[in-house]
């Protein structure tokens, strides 16, 4: 099967997750595209969705699936993202798309996150993948300076700009052996808006594509 196929494949298995009667959370990105066409078969089953980003936001109005803004829900049960990687214990890089701050607030709200991924995202230890930070101009060189002490190479993610307005950097070379605490340090850092590690808000289910189907990974 395809990288797209199985994007396919999870984005329908998602369905089954959800609750009938309740809003969804929606994260970002092109696993989550997927996702979101299939959630169109069965918008009249939900009350509408909160979503991660403008990008999603669009796609859902344009299928007739009714947005929520995020103060107007307390809880939502399920929230359905993807991730650049994600380790056995359901931790998660995440942040290629640049939605990584909306999509840890969204992900804050919910009582379950199920993350959507092709197999090729699974690994042992986080860090292959160029951790995403948003973070805040005029902090921008300090930072750079503080991740070559932990080893990693900043670098700038030219062109691009969140949807809250800031740049991001993406950190190249770092080895995650301790995602909790690295999320914790570089959270307190001043100028870092979010750090695109998801530890403290780890899925709690990933659905995997696979060449064999959908493996169910409980957390
Ligand atoms: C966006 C994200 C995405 O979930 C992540 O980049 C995976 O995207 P894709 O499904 O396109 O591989 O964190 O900020």
């Amino acid at each position: 099967m395809t990288q797209d196929e199985l994007k396919d494949l999870v984005g329908r298995a998602a369905l089954d997750e959800l609750v009938d009667g309740a809003v969804v959370g929606v994260g970002t990105g092109s696993t989550v595209d997927r996702f979101i066409d299939a959630l169109a078969g069965r918008r009249d089953r939900i009350a509408g969705a909160v979503s991660s980003s403008e990008r999603s936001s669009e796609r859902l109005r344009r299928h007739g699936i009714r947005v929520l803004d995020t103060a107007e829900v307390d809880r939502l049960p399920v929230y359905v993202d993807g991730a650049d990687e994600i380790d056995g214990r359901g931790c998660m890089l995440k942040g290629g798309g640049a939605a990584l701050t909306r999509e840890k607030i969204v992900a804050d709200l919910a009582e379950r996150f199920v993350c959507i991924a092709d197999e090729s995202k699974l690994v042992t230890t986080l860090g292959r993948f160029p951790l995403p930070v948003e973070v805040i101009e005029l902090a921008l060189p300090r930072l750079v300076r503080r991740f070559e002490q932990l080893g990693g190479r900043a670098v700038r993610r030219e062109g691009v700009r969140t949807d809250n307005g800031h740049p991001l950097l993406d950190v190249h070379g770092l080895s995650i052996a301790d995602p909790e605490a690295m999320e914790a340090e570089v959270n307190q850092w001043p100028g870092v808006v979010t750090v695109g590690i998801f530890a403290h808000h780890r899925a709690a289910v990933c659905l995997l594509g696979t060449g064999q189907g959908v493996r169910r990974l409980v957390f």
